[in-house]
């Protein structure tokens, strides 16, 4: 089974209102401490799955446009070092669009990096205000451009379903998008987080996002839009050429192996024939101070039950356009899946949110933007 690993920079100039991810802002980082313990950890997790082909690795955030050019070398060089590698190994790293970090792009990609995801959000200046965002339209596109001369390949996210967004502004703006885009794009609906600053603000009363009618219509026109324009959604918000995917994020969603890297970053990986959940501290420090101590910073290792498999499985893998293998599911489930999923399969068959062959069960487009209730009936 093939690796993927992915590597957390937990840090960012400033924190935006929606962002619930493990990022925090700080005065002053000790990169190379940081670097240290980055490449103690890769070394600490490749007893967990040595000898495996690595085929991705994911530089996520936080900011890893941040990360000085070098720690980003030295973590390519070192898992060359560790596993075998793919011959087409995808290396990915998120950017923020601001002029300082583009000017470090050359360097990423003299590192290694063949794949650069921009975190764009939106192509409207007053758009990126309300979303706290530190960069304009203008420094948007030149990093677009940028991205797109120095990369072999480039993506970029848009935040939609901001509120009172029509679908014809959105379809405005996705044109632009579609314009300056290469053969990937993510596109995800503004969700408010608990416990961010949207997601205070929404509980005092204000209105954050657009309403749930506006949401389903806006969502509607994008896969309309982007199925036209020949870039389908793979996954709920991902939509590429066929060929384009994120291999990286394709691990996640087909329940493949992967190793989490840095404060927070979980793992999943086979071992004896049984999924093994690793879990790291989340606090940049306490993580720190554990791997410069004991070489590890886990919070968490233990084995995943079957049923636990089954569900992660399905949770990952109907979000996909291609869905399961039902002779994978089958065989972790140890039984047929009309079954094991008796009687909510064949109504949801019937409702025309699933499709179940001899190959794949599958989560129709209709399905796929219920998948919670989905999910909750199989489950059940
Ligand atoms: C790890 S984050 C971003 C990486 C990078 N620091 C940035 O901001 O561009 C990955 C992506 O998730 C999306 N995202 C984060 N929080 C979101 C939210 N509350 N609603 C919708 N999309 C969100 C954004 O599009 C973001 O680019
Ligand atoms: S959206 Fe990106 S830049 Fe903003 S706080 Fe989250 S990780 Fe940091």
């Amino acid at each position: 089974m093939p690796l993927a690993v992915y590597i957390h920079w937990p840090f960012c100039r400033s924190k935006c209102p929606y962002c619930d991810f493990n990022s925090h802002v700080r005065e002053q980082i000790d990169e190379q401490r940081w670097t240290r313990a980055l490449l103690a950890d890769l070394k600490h997790q490749a007893e967990l799955a040595p000898d495996r082909e690595v085929v991705s690795i994911f530089f996520g955030g936080g900011t890893p446009s941040l990360m000085p050019p070098d720690t980003v070398a030295a973590l390519i060089e070192r898992v060359r070092a560790l596993w075998p590698i793919s011959p087409d190994l995808e290396v990915t790293l998120e950017a923020n669009p601001n002029s300082a970090e583009a000017e470090r792009f050359a360097k990423f990609a003299a590192a290694g990096v063949n794949r650069l995801s921009l975190g764009v959000q939106a192509l409207d200046s007053a758009a990126l205000q309300f979303l706290g965002r530190r960069h304009d339209r203008a420094e948007a596109l030149a990093a677009i451009a940028l991205a797109r001369d120095t990369f072999p390949r480039y993506s970029f996210d848009l935040i939609y379903a901001r509120p009172g967004q029509s679908v014809a502004a959105w379809e405005d703006e996705l044109e632009q998008a579609l314009s300056f885009a290469g053969t990937h794009l993510s596109l995800y609906q503004l969700t408010i987080e608990p416990g961010t600053a949207f997601g205070n603000r929404a509980e005092r009363g204000e209105i954050l996002s657009a309403d749930e009618d506006s949401a389903v219509a806006l969502y509607e026109f994008t896969q309309r839009r982007l199925a036209s324009a020949g870039m389908p959604a793979y996954e709920i918000s991902n939509h590429a050429r066929p060929g384009a995917e994120c291999r990286h994020n394709l691990a996640y969603w087909r329940y493949e192996d992967y190793l989490g890297i840095g404060p927070g970053a979980h793992g999943r990986v086979t071992r004896a024939g049984a999924k093994l959940a690793t879990q790291q501290r989340r606090a940049p420090e306490a993580w720190l101070a554990a791997i410069e101590e004991s070489g590890s910073a886990f919070e968490e290792m233990t084995p995943i039950s079957r049923d636990a498999s089954i569900e992660e499985m399905l949770m990952m893998g109907l979000r996909l356009a291609e869905g399961i293998p039902r002779p994978r599911l089958e065989a972790l489930a140890e039984r047929n899946i009309e079954d094991r999923f008796r009687p909510a399969l064949s109504r949801l068959v019937e409702g025309g949110f699933v499709t179940l062959t001899d190959e794949r069960l599958v989560a129709t487009a209709a399905g796929r933007q219920r998948l919670n209730a989905v999910l909750g009936a199989l489950l059940a």
